[in-house]
């Protein structure tokens, strides 16, 4: 009966994991659906801008791997998800968190395709990734952190995307007329961006949007192989990475020592590689470690 015993296992892990990270159907719904908002109000407008869904599969992940508390890419997912990191003492409400990485459209120039020097913009190229058709987030609450001394009770966000965007050399998306370029099987418009023709050509986890069916949980060991003894090496120099925080929370830093208020210190983490892709953002590039 070992299998039995190893599916209890899961079931239990998995309620666990429910209490501890995962976002609601309602929260899911909201990310979507701003995701899709966002998407279909780039400027220059996209041409083959395709619609976003909820992946669970990156959702597995991304929950796995919030609930680790690290402050670091997710090292095991570089090559297969992009990865959006964002943390904040104090609860956070993800609408904003999204609503903070789609404004870094302010520091990018698509035309060069650059962040202005000393901004990040690789939260907001992922998020408007035109082939980047499905994301996974979730939260966590972590006591303290690993990589962000001094952070406590602090909540992290992390939304997986796939396929992966940040693809060094390319643009977020393909700029003209709203969905005149539509992916193949992707032509049906819908509020500017390009949707599936058929229910079929979605991804195998399109039916299991918004909770967490059995199948999806024999997965979740396949995805993340341990990770833990990979993330020694966080590299010295984080803490400067984390200094461009967003313009609304600086005031309210400078009060963090004393008063503690919410969303007294925020950081924030783009890209689907390591420190060193933020460095990269940091110097001004569009850049991943995607190959
Ligand atoms: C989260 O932020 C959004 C946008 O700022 C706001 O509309 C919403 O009411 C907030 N939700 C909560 C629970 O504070
Ligand atoms: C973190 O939260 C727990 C539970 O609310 C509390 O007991 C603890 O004192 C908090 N720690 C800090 C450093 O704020
Ligand atoms: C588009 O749909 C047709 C008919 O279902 C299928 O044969 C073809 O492989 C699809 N193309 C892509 C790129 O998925
Ligand atoms: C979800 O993960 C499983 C196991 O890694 C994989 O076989 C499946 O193709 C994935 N589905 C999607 C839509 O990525
Ligand atoms: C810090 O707190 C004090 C008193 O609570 C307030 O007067 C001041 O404006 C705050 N400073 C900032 C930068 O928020």
């Amino acid at each position: 009966m070992a299998p039995a015993g190893v599916l209890h296992c899961t079931l239990l892990w998995l309620t666990v994991a429910a209490v501890a990270s995962l976002l609601t159907k309602e929260q899911r719904d909201s990310i979507v659906d701003q995701h899709n908002i966002y998407r279909a109000s780039v400027n220059p407008k996209a041409a083959d801008m395709a619609r976003m869904t909820w992946n669970e599969n990156a959702t597995l992940v991304a929950e796995k791997y919030a609930s680790q508390c690290i402050w670091d890419h997710n090292p095991a997912v570089k090559n297969i998800f992009g990865e959006s990191l964002f943390t904040s003492t104090g609860p956070i409400n993800v609408s904003k968190v999204l609503h903070e990485w789609f404004k870094e459209h302010e520091h990018y120039d698509y035309d060069n395709n650059q962040c202005s020097e000393d901004e990040q913009c690789g939260h907001y190229t992922q998020m408007v990734w035109a082939k980047s058709t499905s994301v996974g987030c979730a939260a966590h609450v972590c006591a303290t952190f690993q990589g962000l001394p001094g952070f406590t009770n602090t909540t992290i966000v992390v939304c997986n995307y796939f396929p992966l965007g940040n693809v060094v050399g390319h643009k977020p998306y393909q700029a003209g007329e709203p969905c005149s370029q539509c992916p193949e099987n992707w032509t049906l418009c819908e509020d500017n961006v390009c949707g599936p023709e058929h229910k079929d050509v979605l991804p195998s986890t399109e039916t299991e949007h918004g909770d967490i069916l059995p199948s999806t949980e024999t997965e979740r060991g396949d995805i993340l192989p341990s990770t833990e003894t990979e993330h020694g090496d966080i590299l010295p120099s984080t803490e400067t990475e984390h200094g461009d925080i967003l313009p609304s929370t600086e005031t309210e830093q400078e009060n963090n020592t004393r008063a503690m208020p919410e969303h007294a210190v925020i950081a924030s983490k783009a890209g689907t590689g390591t420190l060193i892709l933020a460095r990269l953002l940091l110097a001004g590039l569009i850049a991943s470690l995607v190959f």
